[in-house]
This record gives C-alpha cells, structure tokens and sequence, in this order.
C-alpha cells in the first residue's frame, strides 16, 4: 500500500504548519521535524487543534545527519520531505552570511543524503521570487533570468536550486519541484496559528497588524517614487493557506512526474502596491492605520509579480484566496495573540 506519510522540515515554522494542515485534510500523514530555533512548540498544538489530532513531531536540526538518519529509520516509510527549514532573514543574512550558507545550504545537503540513503526520493522545496531579483518583464515566469542575488540569504536559494538540479540529473529515480513562493501574507482562518516574526518585523503585513494592534507606533511605507501607477512598490501577496495547498498539488504531480526536476512560481499572478495593501487593511478592519512615506529601502525591487500559468497547468492549482481574506484573518490573528 502507498505510504502517506510526508516528513516536514520546518513545519513548526509560518508556511510549514498551514501546509501540515492542508495535508492532514488531503489524507497525508505529515510528521514535523523542526529545531525550533524561529518557530514556538506551541505552533504543535495549534495545529492539533485545527485538525483533531495531535500530530507527530520531532525535534531535529536538519544538520544533525546521525539523528535525521534515525527518524527515517524509526519512521521506515516516508514517502516524500517538504523542505522548508531554513533561516529567512534578508537582513540577518547580510549581517551574518556564514549562519546562513551553514543553515541553508548544510540543512539541504545533509537532508538529501539522507534522503538518498533511505531511498526517499520525492522533494518539494521551499524557493523564493528573490532568485528573480528585479525583473524586466513582468509577470515573470520561471524562464525569467536568474539576476545576482541581492542578499546571502538570496543566494542560497539559487545554489539550492542548483543542487537539487544536479542530484535530479544525476538519478533517474529522484523527482523534485522547487516552489518559487511569492509574498506568503495571512494566518489559518480559525486563528489557532499564523505568523510569529521574531523581533520588529520586517515584511509589511506583520508590521501592519502590529502597528494596528498598538505595538508599533507607525508603518514606514518605503518610497512613494517608483515608476509604477501610484510610485509604491508591487508585489503578489499570496494566502498561506493557498500556498499551503501548492504543495499537497505538488506531492501529487510528483507521483506522476516525468521530469526529474521542475521550478514553479507561486503566486496570485496579481501585483498590489504597498498602498493598496494598506488601504485594503483599513477597508476589512474598518478602521485607519498609522503610516508616514520614508524613503526607499534599499535592495527593494520596484514590482514583481508571478506568472501562474505553469502552476495552474502542471499542478492544477490555482490561488482561491482574496488579500482582503488574508488581511482579515492576519489581523485575527494579531488580535488573538497581542
Ligand atoms: P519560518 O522561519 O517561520 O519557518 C522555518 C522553520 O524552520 C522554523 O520553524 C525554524 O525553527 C525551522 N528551522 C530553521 N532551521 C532549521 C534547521 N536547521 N533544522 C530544523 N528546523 C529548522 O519561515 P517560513 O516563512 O515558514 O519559511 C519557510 C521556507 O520558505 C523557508 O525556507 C523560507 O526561506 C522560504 N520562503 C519564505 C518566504 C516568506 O516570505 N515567508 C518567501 C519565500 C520563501
Ligand atoms: C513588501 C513591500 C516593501 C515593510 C521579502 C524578502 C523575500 C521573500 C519575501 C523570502 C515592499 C514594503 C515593507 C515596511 C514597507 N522572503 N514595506 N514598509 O521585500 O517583497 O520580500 O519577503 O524568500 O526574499 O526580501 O517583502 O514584506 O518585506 O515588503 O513599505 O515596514 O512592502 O518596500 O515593497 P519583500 P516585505
């Protein structure tokens, strides 16, 4: 019989446990591994309470190879790893690049040989629209130019794509997809779990809610000057929940793949300034959020949005989601936990 167990690395974090939810519902048996070094074990019961059950957890930093070794042993028939574990920080990587090639590129190595020893041969893996850097043409597509990497953090989803690449080439048996996310925005409509950015954040949506919530004093919109209709950055705000199911779909493909490897964009397909995200924020909460317009920040891209029709196509998956969806439950979410 068909194993349905997928082992999650990284799904104690934002995007992993909304994906531990949605395979639980498609029928998957999903099995959390996490070092919990940017995530809560409180995320563990969250889930359990959206879902029924309690799910199984292992807590593992994915450079441990003895001890990943063992869980694939302990676990015997793991069918396929999402893999999410990574650090995500743009800025930290740039202050602190070694942390970030160890965390990134070691979590993904070890993971794989790992994975190769136990002839575990089916990965999604969590990429980024970072790879794209500023595009030229928008929507971009997954033959768009892969630019220099503006950060380490960047970078090290390019080489991991690579990596995953050449293992694909190198045997006929290992099938893989690495999702381009977009901006991932939103929290589990029940609000038992959501984002928890550690420290001031620095993407818009949680600093948004927080500033609504009292725990920041304004937002500062970065630059008001770019050369799209309204002079604010765009950008494809994806719900989590939505990208969650891009990787059941995922998983699914994989079973049929005939490739060995495929790159897929994740994304609405629609751009949204910063501005309409905020007015959208204030339209849903009905109320008026505290902002000022700053100055640029630097490494920003002017717009980038996704070209979908690969995912819809391939996967047969399509985002349901609205952003005004995302930011209401975002905000329940900040509501609940402030
Ligand atoms: P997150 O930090 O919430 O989740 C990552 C999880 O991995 C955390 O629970 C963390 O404790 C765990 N982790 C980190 N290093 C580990 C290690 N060595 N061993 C075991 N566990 C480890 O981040 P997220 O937003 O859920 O992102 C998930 C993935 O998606 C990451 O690979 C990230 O780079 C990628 N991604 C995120 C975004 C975004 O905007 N959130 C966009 C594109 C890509
Ligand atoms: C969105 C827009 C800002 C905060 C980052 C990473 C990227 C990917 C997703 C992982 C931009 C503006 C933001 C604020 C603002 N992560 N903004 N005031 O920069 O698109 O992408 O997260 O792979 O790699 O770089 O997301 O949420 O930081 O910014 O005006 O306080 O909001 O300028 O236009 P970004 P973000």
């Amino acid at each position: 019989m068909e194993s349905k167990k997928i082992l999650v690395t990284g799904g104690a974090g934002y995007i992993g446990s909304h994906t531990v939810v949605q395979l639980h519902e498609a029928g998957y048996t999903p099995i959390i591994l996490d070092d919990f070094s940017n995530s809560d074990r409180k995320v563990i019961q969250g889930i359990g309470r959206i879902i029924g059950t309690e799910v199984k957890w292992y807590e593992c930093d994915c450079r441990d190879r003895e001890y990943l070794e063992k869980i694939f042993i302990l676990e015997k028939n793991i069918e396929g790893v999402i893999h999410f574990a990574a650090s995500k920080a743009v800025g930290e990587s740039v202050a602190d690049p070694l942390k970030y090639y160890d965390n990134n590129l070691g979590s993904l190595i070890t993971l794989m040989k790992v994975m190769d020893k136990s002839k575990v041969n089916k990965m999604v893996f969590s990429s980024s629209c970072t790879v794209y850097g500023q595009a030229t043409n928008l929507p971009v597509t997954e033959e768009s130019p892969i630019l220099p990497a503006e950060s380490p953090y960047g970078f090290t989803k390019q080489v991991s794509e690579e990596i995953i690449k050449d293992v694909a080439k190198s045997n006929p048996n290992f099938r893989a997809i690495s999702l381009r996310y977009f901006n991932p925005v939103g929290a589990h409509p029940t609000s038992h779990i959501g984002e928890l950015p550690n420290g001031v954040p620095s993407n818009l949506v949680p600093f948004i809610t927080q500033t609504a919530a009292g725990i920041r004093d304004e937002v500062t919109v970065f630059g008001n000057d770019y050369s799209t209709p309204d002079g604010f950055c765009i950008r494809d705000y994806i719900h989590v929940v939505d990208l969650g199911n891009a990787h059941v779909k995922a998983l699914e493909f994989l079973k049929k793949a005939k490739e060995n490897y495929q790159v897929i964009n994740c994304g609405t397909g629609k751009g949204n300034s910063v501005m309409e995200v905020i007015k959208a924020f204030e339209e849903v909460t009905n109320q008026q959020l505290k902002y000022r317009v700053g100055p640029r920040r630097p490494g920003d891209v002017e717009a980038i949005y996704a070209d979908t029709s690969k995912a819809n196509k391939l996967l047969q998956w399509e985002t349901q989601l609205t952003l005004e969806q995302a930011l209401e439950d975002a905000w329940d979410w900040q509501k609940k936990i402030s």
